[in-house]
C-alpha cells in the first residue's frame, strides 16, 4: 500500500491504521509540513518504508515495478498558513502530483483514494453542502491555489476514471482535528488548544459568529477505509461531522477544558475569503459506506487531542 503525505497529520493516522490491519506500507512525503516524528513509532517495522520524495517529480525508481494494492493520496499542505506560503507549489502538488499518482494507480490497476476537501464548495451558497453542489470559489484569490488546485485534481481523478477506468475514490474532507496536528498551522482547534495550554490570548479572526464543523481523525480514517474498499463507488463523498459550532463557542469550550486557564479570548481582523459557514451533508456517506457516521463526540476528541498536545508541548 502506498500513502502519500503519510508524514503529515492525517496521513500518519492512515499509516497507523494500515499497519494495524497488517498492510505493508510505503510513505512518499517531502516533509514540507509533515515530520519524521509522526512516523517515529514505526521505526524498525519491516512493513514500513519511508521515501522522502516530492510527488511533483518523477516517481522514485523503486516504485517502477512494484504492484500496489491500494493508494491513499493525501500529499498536500492543508492549512492556509502553509499552502499560501508556497502557492505555486500548492497548485502543482494538487495537479502535477495527483497526475503522477493517478498514472501509478493506472499502471497498478489499484484503487486510489484522493483526499479532496470541503474547500471545493468555497463560500457556499447552499447549506449544508451536498456532493451535488458545485461550489462558490474565488478562482483568483489567495485561497485559490488550494481550492482550485483540489478542484482540478478531482477533475483529473474523474477523467482518469472515464478514460482509463482507474478506480478513483474521491473523499471530500471537512475540518478534521486530532493528535499530531501542527502547532503553528493557524487551524482553529490547534491554535486554540496551544493558546489555552500556554496561557496566551485565544485569538478569533472576525466576530467568531461564523460556524465550522469538526471531525475527529479516527472517524475520517474509518470513512477512508470503507470508501477505498468499496467495489464501485468513485465518490465524491463528503466525510465530516455535521455538528456545527460557532468559532466563539469552540474557543470557550477549549478554554473551559484547561483547568485554571488564564487565557483571554480576543478578536482580530477577519481572514480574507474565509467562508462564513460550512457543514457537510453526510447522507451519501451513510448510504454508500454501510452506515458510516462520525461517532466520536467533540468533548472526547478534544480531550484526546489535548493530551497529545500536552506531551509535545
Ligand atoms: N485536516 C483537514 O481538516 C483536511 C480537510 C480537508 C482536506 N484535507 C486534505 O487531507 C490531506 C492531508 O491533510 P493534513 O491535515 O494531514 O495536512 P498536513 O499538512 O499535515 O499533511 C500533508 C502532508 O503532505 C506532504 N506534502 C505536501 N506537499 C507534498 C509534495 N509535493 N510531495 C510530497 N509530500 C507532500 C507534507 O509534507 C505533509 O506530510 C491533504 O491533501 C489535505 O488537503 C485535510
Amino acid at each position: 500500500m502506498l500513502i502519500t503525505g503519510g508524514a503529515g497529520f492525517l496521513g500518519s493516522h492512515v499509516v497507523d491504521r494500515a499497519l494495524r490491519e497488517g498492510a505493508s506500507v510505503t510513505v512518499l512525503d517531502n516533509l514540507y509540513t509533515g515530520t519524521e516524528h509522526n512516523m517515529k513509532h514505526h521505526q524498525g517495522n519491516k512493513n514500513f518504508t519511508f521515501i522522502r520524495h516530492d510527488i511533483c517529480d518523477r516517481l522514485p525508481i523503486s516504485l517502477d515495478n512494484v504492484k500496489l494494492d491500494f493508494i491513499f493520496h493525501l500529499a498536500c499542505a492543508a492549512s492556509p498558513v502553509h499552502y499560501q506560503a508556497e502557492p505555486i507549489q500548492t497548485t502543482m502538488t494538487c495537479v502535477q502530483g495527483t497526475y503522477n499518482i493517478l498514472q501509478l494507480a493506472l499502471r497498478c490497476d489499484c484503487p486510489v483514494l484522493f483526499s479532496g476537501t470541503s474547500e471545493v464548495y468555497g463560500d457556499p451558497l447552499e447549506h449544508p453542502q451536498k456532493e451535488t453542489y458545485w461550489g462558490n470559489v474565488n478562482c483568483t484569490g489567495i485561497r485559490s491555489c488550494y481550492d482550485e488546485g483540489k478542484r482540478c485534481a478531482e477533475a483529473l481523478c474523474f477523467d482518469f476514471h472515464r478514460m482509463h477506468r482507474v478506480k478513483v475514490r474521491v473523499a471530500r474532507i471537512f475540518n478534521t482535528y486530532g493528535p499530531r496536528m501542527c502547532f503553528n498551522d493557524g487551524r482553529i482547534i490547534s491554535n486554540f488548544l496551544v493558546q489555552a495550554l500556554t496561557g496566551k490570548d485565544i485569538t478569533i479572526y472576525g466576530t467568531g459568529e461564523y460556524t465550522r464543523s469538526f471531525q475527529y481523525c479516527d472517524d475520517l480514517v474509518e470513512g477512508f477505509w470503507r470508501l477505498i474498499q468499496h467495489p464501485t463507488e468513485t465518490g465524491p463523498v463528503n466525510l465530516g461531522n455535521p455538528e456545527e459550532f460557532s468559532v466563539k463557542d469552540m474557543a470557550e469550550k477549549i478554554k473551559a477544558m484547561v483547568p485554571g486557564c488564564t487565557s483571554k479570548i480576543v478578536y482580530l481582523e477577519a481572514a480574507k475569503d474565509d467562508p462564513k459557514q460550512r457543514r457537510p451533508d453526510i447522507t451519501k456517506a451513510g448510504t454508500v459506506l454501510n452506515g458510516w457516521y462520525p461517532g466520536v463526540k467533540v468533548e472526547e476528541g478534544l480531550q484526546r487531542t489535548m493530551e497529545e498536545f500536552k506531551q509535545r508541548l
